[in-house]
């Protein structure tokens, strides 16, 4: 990252995060020790789940949450092509084939009836990305799980904090993931986590993040004994408690940093809602957006060019633009597998016309005020703009 340039996300580490760390760094706990529990229960009250899993990254906990629900080689897992490949990539590690639902125009979250027509005999699950922090539309992917016998699995790497129907994600789906990715609304430089209300769930995951086996290294200590079993086949997935601080530390912040990414958010659908060329994205009113990303989209009658000479234009500016996402299964690894473009007509068109401006609690109101006029000088101009 350029100094100069201001980045579509970042981290903030302040002195009381410094401190948490250093606690740990003086105790006899580095990994798996006490603020591994801490981490989890204040992660679990905040979202509103009985149970939290703390990870070593939001990768790993999509990868357990796989094995958790038991996918295995035949299964087909529904997710949508418009995310980080992490999501679908988790059903491969387990085995499964990625069957690719379209997202719905307006929100970019996946589109329900589009998942009810690709359920099969062999669909075991679906996953439903909350995309740059606005919840999927859930109560009718539910109401699928519920008639099919599916489960689902909710990718709430951009969302914690956001809301769907009244309630805090984390809390809906028969299992949740995070990410605390330095660019995600709150760090552990790698992290993750997965929160669920099904007890044996969860217990899956926490035996399959530390090797499959029964026990962890402390529990034995405090209970005097060597012994230990293992069950099944494990990873060491495990978050430590140096990081686990750091994450305690951040989650205290995470209200005061949603709230200026919410206002954030408002000032730029205030300042940007009338610039041709742009569209910017919506709230819808059942759910409240957690802001992890801005993402606009470019308005031109050739929308991939336009959107590369803003992208151009915006860097050149000192403005680190970023686009989330190529649909999943245009990478090299998916068309290897034999996806064929126009499989999801609405990612793929979204697609060219996507740009993320900076958004992250820490961005300045100096720093705002510069990205606003760079995007008002850099929008396609009308003349060109209006073909949607
Ligand atoms: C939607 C989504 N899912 C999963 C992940 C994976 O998280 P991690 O980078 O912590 O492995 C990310 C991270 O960028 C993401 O954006």
């Amino acid at each position: 990252m350029s100094e100069a340039l201001i980045p579509y996300g970042r981290h903030v580490i302040d002195a009381d995060d410094l401190a948490a760390v250093t606690e740990v760094l003086r105790g006899d706990w580095l990994t798996t020790g006490p603020a591994v529990a801490r981490f989890e229960e204040g992660f679990a009250q905040y979202v509103g789940a009985p149970h939290a899993v703390a990870v070593s990254n939001g990768t790993a906990a999509l990868h357990l949450a796989m094995l958790a629900i038991g996918i295995k080689p035949g299964d087909e897992v529904i997710v949508p092509a418009l995310t980080f490949a992490a999501s679908a990539n988790s059903v491969r590690y387990a085995g499964g084939t990625v069957v690719f639902a379209d997202v719905r125009d307006d929100t970019l979250t996946v589109d329900p009836a589009h998942v009810a027509s690709l359920i099969t005999a062999r669909t075991k699950a679906i996953v439903a990305v909350d995309y740059a922090g606005l919840p999927a539309d859930l109560a009718p992917l539910l109401d699928l799980c519920n008639t099919h016998g599916l489960i689902l699995v909710e990718d709430a790497c951009h969302a914690p904090g956001a809301e769907y129907h009244e309630r805090r994600v984390g809390s809906i789906a028969h299992l949740s993931v995070f990410s605390f990715h330095p660019v995600k609304h709150m760090t552990t430089g790698e992290g993750g986590m997965v929160t669920s209300a099904n007890a044996e769930l969860a217990g899956r995951v926490r035996l399959l993040r530390n090797h499959g086996i029964s026990s962890d290294h402390r529990q034995r200590e405090l209970a005097g004994t060597w012994s230990y079993d293992m069950l099944e086949l494990g990873f060491n997935y495990r978050l430590p408690d140096l990081l686990c601080a750091l994450g305690l530390s951040q989650l205290k912040k995470l209200p005061t940093w949603l709230a200026r990414r919410r206002a954030l958010a408002a000032r730029y659908r205030a300042e940007l809602d009338a610039v041709p060329g742009i569209r910017v994205p919506i709230e819808p009113d059942d759910r409240r957006h957690a802001w992890h990303l801005y993402p606009v989209r470019v308005v031109a009658d050739d929308v991939a060019a336009a959107r590369q000479a803003m992208y151009s234009a915006l860097r050149a500016d000192g403005i680190g633009v970023n686009v989330h996402y190529l649909p999943v299964y245009l990478h090299s690894y998916y068309q290897g597998l034999g996806y064929a473009r126009g499989l999801c007509p609405v990612a793929e068109a979204a697609y060219d016309g996507l740009l993320s401006l900076p958004m992250w609690h820490g961005m300045t109101d100096e720093q705002f005020d510069k990205v606003i006029d760079a995007v008002r000088k850099h929008a396609p101009s009308p003349r060109t703009a209006g073909a949607a």
